[in-house]
């Protein structure tokens, strides 16, 4: 991926190759931001209010305080305007700024989006299930655990991805108590029986994926009940088809898990179908 385009609150447009933060901003001592990322499909970034919304609940979950979403939409705007390609990465980042700043630095980031995702689309993810070691419930009712939080603590998920890819898979899918399933480091989890489609709830302290709430909304027109719950690793495994969904990958149909085919081992109808709704509702 290669960053184009970088826009600072405070400052307008920035060199990429320029320094923009400090060392006494505690998004570097001690990762405390939040972030979004979403898909700019046709220089149009996708629901952009939504993740923008998300983006000053999670700021306000890691004591970031009031953010300006209206700053931040006119940045991602500066970003895509000088990045001048139409199918991107957008990136927003709020951080509490140097000890004693009266208001957040709010940055817009445009990058290419990461090579090698429709091919994987075809192909199908394999999945490994990690366990996370955390009651669900008392993740949901506990907030300083920060489930559900989009901040840029995010070294445990990328070492989940990291474990996933030494086991030989694509991705992670984390495991709360119980072998309940959760979401994978970067992405929200489905599977399908016959015409049902089941997805971990967000009591569970999950992050409320924007492509998750994108499919729930797609779902019914394509066919599909959804059922939101507290499912075990075994009921994802007898499923007929799984995928995971996120704004970046979008809908990634999943073939194995735990080294063992999921349904008949390739690509299932849900996913696809899913994928085309998600891409026309990107279009309109
Ligand atoms: C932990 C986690 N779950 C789910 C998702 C999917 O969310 P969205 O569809 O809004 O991209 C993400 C996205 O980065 C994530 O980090």
């Amino acid at each position: 991926m290669t960053l184009l385009a970088l826009a600072v609150g405070g400052r307008g447009l920035v060199d990429p190759d320029e320094p923009i933060l400090h060392v006494d901003d505690e998004a570097f001592l001690r990762s405390r931001a939040a972030f979004e990322t979403t898909r700019v499909y046709g220089g149009r970034p996708f629901k952009l209010d939504e993740h923008l919304a998300r983006l000053a609940g999670s700021a306000a979950r890691v004591e970031i305080g009031e953010i300006d979403t209206q700053e931040l939409g006119r940045l991602a705007a500066l970003a895509l305007e000088a990045a001048a390609a139409p199918d991107v990465m957008l990136r927003l980042f709020v951080t509490p700024g140097r000890d004693g700043a009266v208001s957040p630095t709010q940055v817009a980031m445009v990058s290419t989006l990461p090579e090698g995702l429709d091919e994987l689309r075809t192909r199908g993810i394999r999945l490994v299930s990690i366990q996370l070691g955390l009651d669900p419930e008392l993740r949901a009712s506990s907030p300083w655990l920060l489930g559900g939080v989009k901040s840029t603590s995010y070294a445990v998920n990328m070492a989940a991805e990291a474990e996933a890819k030494r086991r030989g898979a694509d991705d992670a899918v984390f495991l709360g108590s119980g072998d309940v399933v959760l979401e994978g480091p970067v992405t929200n989890v489905w599977w399908r029986y016959d015409e049902v489609l089941y997805t971990p709830a967000l009591e569970l302290g999950i992050l409320a994926g924007v492509t998750r709430a994108t499919l729930v909304e797609e779902a019914a027109g394509a066919g599909y009940e959804v059922r939101e719950g507290a499912f075990p690793l075994e009921h994802l495994a007898g499923a007929d088809e799984a995928f995971t969904s996120s704004s970046i990958r979008e809908v990634m149909p999943v073939v194995e898990l735990d080294a063992a085919p999921v349904g008949s081992g390739a690509p299932g109808p849900a996913a696809r179908e899913l994928q085309n709704a998600l891409r026309q509702e990107a279009s309109r």
